[in-house]
């Protein structure tokens, strides 16, 4: 974990901002990039107030896992009463407290730069089941402005994402999202057991 990266719990009011929806990543976008049957188990990594996580757990009837760092950040979402199905889990996502094959999909938006990146995909693999998907979605190293986002020395191009992923994940998609941020999606490599 690098503490001078993490989002700050004072600062949850900009996570839950609608314009986000606009700005950042639509529902539609985040529906075509998750591309999800409806029965999938998802871990959103780094789940802040859950303002996708529960977007995220309308798409599916399976558990949603809210991975998240902060308690103070979970005791925000825990309020705003989040859908059945989210299931909320304090602990770090570089180190996943989620048991083998466990999940579907994992999802992680605007969190990558805040975690260790590459180190958290070994548990990660193991944590999907076969033909599990990763969506990545943060900060582009080239927006259209710097209005908004982290110092631009924090951030990832999507080819680097790419890279660190492999060999547990094969990138299909890796496309630019609206003015700021970048979509990487990726499945489970077929790797034969270790
Ligand atoms: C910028 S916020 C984004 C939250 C949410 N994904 C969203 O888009 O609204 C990043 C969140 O990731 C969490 N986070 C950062 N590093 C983490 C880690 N290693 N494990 C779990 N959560 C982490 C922070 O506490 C923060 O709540």
């Amino acid at each position: 974990m690098h503490d001078h990266k993490l989002f700050r719990p004072e600062r949850a009011a900009v996570l839950e901002d609608q314009g986000r929806l606009q700005v950042q990543l639509g529902e539609d976008e985040l529906a075509d990039l998750l591309a999800l049957r409806g029965d999938e188990d998802v871990a959103d990594l780094g789940s802040g107030t859950g303002f996708y996580t529960d977007r995220v757990a309308h798409l599916t009837t399976g558990t949603v896992y809210a991975v998240e760092l902060q308690p103070e950040m979970l005791a925000i979402h825990r309020e705003k009463g989040p859908p059945a199905n989210v299931r909320h889990v304090l602990g770090d996502v570089d180190d996943l407290p989620l048991p083998p094959a466990s999940i579907d999909v994992a999802l992680s938006i605007i969190t990558f730069h805040e975690t260790r990146g590459a180190s958290t995909m070994r548990r990660l693999y193991d944590a999907m089941r076969p033909g599990g998907r990763l969506l990545i979605v943060d900060w582009r190293r080239d927006p259209a402005d710097d209005a908004e986002g982290p110092p631009l020395e924090f951030r990832y191009a999507k080819e680097e994402v790419s890279e660190l992923l492999a060999p547990f994940f094969v990138t299909e998609r890796a496309e630019n999202v609206g003015r700021y941020l970048f979509a990487v999606v990726a499945k489970r490599a077929d790797l034969p057991h270790s």
